[in-house]
């Protein structure tokens, strides 16, 4: 596989180029516009990439993206979940999908609860086997902690709704097996995530099911309770980020 994590260490942002290595196709997920276009293209020349398609696991509201502008330079596809409220052209993701880079598949998982139009993104390497080797959650479940559902949705009614979805998404990630690796869009101090949030940007499966106290939580009604209690204020430049990603 080809398997390149590009951060951004003071916003707290993983990105990712991911590719086969035999057929040369791959996909560049969550692209940040502080890295920019000519990194990301750049990086997929030197790994002997090419970028098939831009992904991306939900609209962010932390950063800028440089996802639409990639798939312009580079005439591809750019895909994010059906759900979107983006007003320009993108190819929807839908759950339960699979596709297909040559050896590498990644199924798409609808894991709402941080944003309505989040989703996960299973790895496989089909070459070595058919079981899952990573999940890119996005700013579902994070290293020590679940993703905030208010971002989004204004008044207390819509953000339980919205965390009560993070119950059920986090629940559905737990089926993958073990030693599936997990890597989230965010780690460290993001004000996508809480106070429980690790500064490392990856871990496994199943030692978040060991240790993550979310994961914990069996009760929906805790979880949510507990999600609301430890909340940080929201970053105040949360809406026009949100904003100008959802825009051309
Ligand atoms: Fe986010």
């Amino acid at each position: 596989m080809i398997w390149k994590v590009i951060q951004n260490p003071t916003l707290g942002c993983n990105s990712f180029l991911i590719g086969d290595e035999i057929s040369g196709q791959g996909v560049v997920v969550d692209p940040l516009a502080q890295v920019g276009v000519e990194a990301y293209i750049l990086s997929a020349h030197d790994l002997g990439m090419q970028i098939i398609e831009v992904l991306e696991t939900h609209v962010h509201a932390d950063h800028v993206s440089c996802a639409l502008d990639l798939t312009k330079e580079l005439s591809v596809p750019y895909r994010i979940s059906r759900h979107a409220p983006a007003v320009f052209a993108f190819t929807p993701l839908a759950d339960d999908t699979r596709l297909h880079y040559g050896a590498l598949a990644i199924d798409v998982w609808e894991t709402p609860g941080h944003t309505k139009d989040s989703v996960s993104l299973i790895l496989y390497d089909l070459a070595r086997g058919l079981d899952p080797w990573a999940v890119l959650t996005g700013d579902s479940l994070f290293v020590g902690d679940v993703g905030r559902p208010d971002l989004v949705d204004a008044g207390e009614t819509a953000v339980r709704l919205a965390a009560l979805d993070q119950y059920h998404s986090i629940q559905r990630l737990m089926t993958l097996p073990d030693w599936t690796e997990l890597w989230p869009a965010h780690y460290g101090s993001s004000p996508c995530g809480g106070i429980f949030m690790n500064r490392r940007p990856q871990s496994t499966i199943g030692y978040e099911r060991r240790f993550n106290p979310f994961v914990h939580m069996s009760d929906p009604d805790i979880f949510v309770e507990e999600t609301l209690r430890y909340l940080k204020p929201p970053p105040e430049e949360a809406e026009s980020i949100r904003t100008a990603n959802l825009t051309a």
